[in-house]
């Protein structure tokens, strides 16, 4: 009798044990699915307030992704250092706990000597010139030159040209006697004050203001709209414009991630990040012009601008810091640099 019953087939077609299985493998493929269609989560880290280039573009790649990819993707921002700072910010991203940020070029140091091409004084003549050369073969390479560490480079996005700062008027090598310097950590910047006879201090950006204020530094050098965001001029008087180098960024993202993402939501990335950094370039211009006015409106710092003379005293000291780099950077990388400069 048992042995009958057991053997009885419902009306499915299916013995008990097999309806089991089958609900089972039902309700694993039902929470496959519901994991499927969680969002992608793209957790953008940096160190810039939001009225600055680099903020602006993150909020705007947030904007659009949410436009085009919604319900797919989802961003997160993290401003002003609020998760990492730019001296952790590159760990996160290989630790997978952001998967975007976008440091400026002397951060990436300890995983490129070459981009610390990007800093060296006097090299490029102008903002045009530098965007030359990131499209260049030389520099389209350099957003893969971090692949062996894990880092993808996605873009280049401009901030502007760096102004120095002190609260004594900058003209000739002579004035910096006795100051201190905040520079970013980069050996680039080492060489170029200690040309300048200055000591220096290597500092994250979100330290500067306090240390403008309490007096740790007494210079320092940024792009305007770093310097107007974060109030630098309510503690220095003068800003010289010397034209001698540009703050820019790479925005990059663990390589692993990118690689691992559906290549049709990886393509529309490419598209918003192509149209975000069209947005960011014109805004750094617009902003290099209206936060230096800003600045000058104030009426707490005035702005000096060198004579060639004076210009001609600055490149003799710092030019030849570019012979210390040659070997690390690799001279085709500074050659290619320097064609940039020739409008074409
Ligand atoms: C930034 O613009 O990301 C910061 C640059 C700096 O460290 O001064």
């Amino acid at each position: 009798m048992r042995t009958q019953r057991s053997s009885v087939v419902r009306p499915s077609g299916l013995r008990w044990p097999a309806r089991l299985t089958v609900l089972i493998g039902m309700l694993v493929l039902l929470a496959v699915n519901a994991q499927a269609a969680e969002p992608i989560v793209i957790r953008f880290s940096h160190v810039t307030s939001e009225a600055t280039p680099k903020g602006h573009g993150a909020m705007l790649f947030k904007k659009m992704v949410e436009q085009r990819l919604a319900g797919k993707v989802r961003v997160e921002i993290y401003p002003r250092a609020l998760k990492f700072n730019d001296d952790q910010a590159l760990l996160a991203l290989l630790f997978g706990d952001v998967e975007l940020a976008a440091p400026s070029f002397s951060k990436f140091r300890s995983f490129s000597r070459q981009i610390q091409v990007f800093d060296l004084p006097f090299l490029f003549s102008d903002v045009d010139a530098v965007n030359r050369f990131q499209r260049s073969e030389a520099g389209v390479k350099l957003l893969d030159s971090m692949l062996s560490h894990g880092i993808k480079g996605l873009a280049y996005w401009d901030n502007g040209m760096r102004v120095m700062s002190a609260n004594r008027p900058l003209r000739t090598p002579q004035d910096f006697k006795r100051l201190r310097f905040r520079i970013e950590p980069s050996a680039v910047m080492q060489a170029q004050y200690r040309a300048l006879g200055v000591a220096t201090v290597p500092m994250p950006f979100g330290q500067v203001r306090e240390a403008l204020k309490m007096g740790l530094v007494t210079g320092q050098e940024n792009a305007w709209s770093n310097i107007y965001s974060k109030g630098f001029h309510d503690f220095q008087k003068y800003f010289t414009e010397a034209r001698h180098s540009f703050l820019g960024y790479m925005l990059v993202t663990n390589a692993e991630f990118w690689a691992n993402l559906p290549a049709e939501i990886r393509a529309e990335l490419e598209k918003i990040i192509a149209k975000v950094t069209d947005e960011v370039n014109k805004n750094a211009r617009e902003k290099a012009e209206s936060d230096r006015q800003r600045v000058i409106d104030s009426k707490k710092a005035e702005v000096i601008t060198l004579t060639d003379a004076d210009l001609e005293e600055w490149r003799t000291l710092l030019v030849p810091i570019r012979k210390k780099f040659e070997s690390q950077i690799g001279l085709e990388i500074i050659e290619q640099a320097m064609q940039a400069n020739q409008a074409r």
